[in-house]
């Protein structure tokens, strides 16, 4: 059986003092899930959600990082440095940054081999525009994403991956998939790692929804056959919204 997963992305939102307020209210309304839970902060506030995520259920990622590990790439963090400062989790490829900063499927894969060089687990995003959707090529894309962003990964790296499919017209819409479009479309990027890497493979790696998910239609989502949990945005804002997402199934 996979575990579900539920990573908040707060993207570019809150400053420290935020940040910790949230730790402490969030570690209290989690404490009894059995669900994972991971926190997605800016690079700024990510040594104080370390802090105050120690000795909690709650885990923690960035929310992007460079394939180099060091090097003259003003503004760039490595993941050497994320994993320097206990950093467990990044997310990469989200579909903001393959639109706003150049983020390719080739910069994507480079970037999920530099984070298991540094042993950190990377959250790949993957998903299709709404007219990518309306021509009949979401699948497709899909597909193709995944193959590109695991290529020349091995069986146990890919395992180790979660894939999160996330369909740009959804993002921060308030416009979800609705839950049977969602699993069909994680059912095909579970068929194209199936194709790759094989039966044992698939069957493991864990595959979310993101876009739009709140605490009203997490359950319904969460509980289809394939979608292992979810990416969340703007509802991962908010401790106590956050909390019952992860808390669906209590
Ligand atoms: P949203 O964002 O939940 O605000 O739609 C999801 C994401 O971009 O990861």
């Amino acid at each position: 059986m996979r575990r579900k997963v539920i990573a908040g992305n707060w993207k570019m939102n809150k400053l420290p003092n935020e940040a910790i307020e949230f730790m402490d209210s969030l570690a209290k309304l989690v404490k009894d899930t059995n669900n994972e839970v991971i926190i997605c902060a800016p690079y700024t506030d990510l040594f104080y959600v370390l802090l105050q995520a120690q000795g909690t259920n709650i885990k923690v990622g960035a929310q992007n990082m460079h394939f180099e590990d060091n090097g003259a790439y003003t503004g760039e963090v490595s993941g050497e440095m994320l994993k320097a400062i206990g950093v467990e989790y990044v997310i990469i490829g989200h579909s903001e940054r393959r639109q706003y900063f150049n983020e390719t499927d080739e910069t994507v894969n480079k970037k999920i081999k530099a984070a298991f060089k540094h042993e950190l687990k990377p959250i790949v995003c993957v998903g299709e525009t709404l007219e990518q959707r309306e021509e009949g090529l979401a699948n497709d894309i899909i597909r193709n994403q995944t193959k590109l962003a695991l290529e020349g990964l091995s069986k146990e790296e890919v395992k180790g991956t979660i894939i999160a499919y996330e369909p740009i017209w959804a993002i921060g819409t308030g416009k979800t998939a609705t839950s049977e479009d969602a699993n069909n479309s994680i059912k095909e990027i579970r068929n194209e790692i199936e194709s790759i890497y094989g039966k044992d493979v698939a069957d493991e790696v864990i595959i979310q929804y993101g876009g739009s998910v709140k605490s009203k239609n997490a359950k319904e989502l969460f509980e289809t056959s394939d979608i292992d949990g979810g990416l969340v945005g703007g509802a991962s804002l908010d401790p106590e919204e956050f909390s019952k997402i992860v808390n669906y199934d209590k």
